[in-house]
């Protein structure tokens, strides 16, 4: 038997106002894309950004349906518009808000499963680790320098 076992890292930090610039410029981004939400079912709006190498930013908002499996999230309108717009281009990282409408989202929150596995598609198509920074409404934001932290044992191309 061998136990493998994996180590994630999470930067925290307190405010938005502690990150760089341009990393603040892509959360505005995301918080005018979470505006963009269309979610009448779950009154629970999130805004993704991305910013690629040739410097475009993509963004996209989750978009709810009466099916409601039928809807999607905005981490991955935003990343398959980034896949169907700029198909050749790095993404360098990502940006998300999220917003719940009847009480203030002050903690990190982080991309759901489908999401995850969505975005690792992406690191490994173009070999290279997307950095993801996530929070709520307001307060602390989390930064993951990959993908892989918060998805360890991903099911890649590599099994098929
Ligand atoms: N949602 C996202 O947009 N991203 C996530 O990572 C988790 C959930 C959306 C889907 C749905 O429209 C609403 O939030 C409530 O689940």
């Amino acid at each position: 038997m061998k136990k493998i076992t994996v180590e994630s890292t999470l930067e925290v930090y307190d405010s938005l106002n502690e990150l760089p610039s341009d990393v603040q410029e892509l959360m505005q981004k995301a918080v005018e894309a979470r505006d963009t939400a269309y979610a009448p079912y779950s009154n629970f709006t999130v805004g993704a950004a991305l910013l690629l190498d040739n410097g475009e930013i993509v963004s996209g908002s989750n978009q709810e349906n009466a099916s409601y499996p039928s809807g999607l999230c905005a981490e991955r309108t935003a990343i398959y518009y980034a896949g169907a717009r700029f198909p050749n281009e790095k993404i360098i990282r990502m940006a998300i808000t999220a917003s719940a409408k009847d009480k203030e989202t002050k903690s990190p929150i982080p991309p759901c499963g489908a999401c995850r596995q969505a975005i690792s598609e992406y690191e490994v198509k173009q070999n290279s680790a997307i950095e993801i920074y996530f929070m709520g409404k307001v307060g602390k934001v989390a930064k993951s320098d990959s993908l892989s932290n918060l998805l360890p044992f991903i099911f890649d191309k590599t099994v098929l």
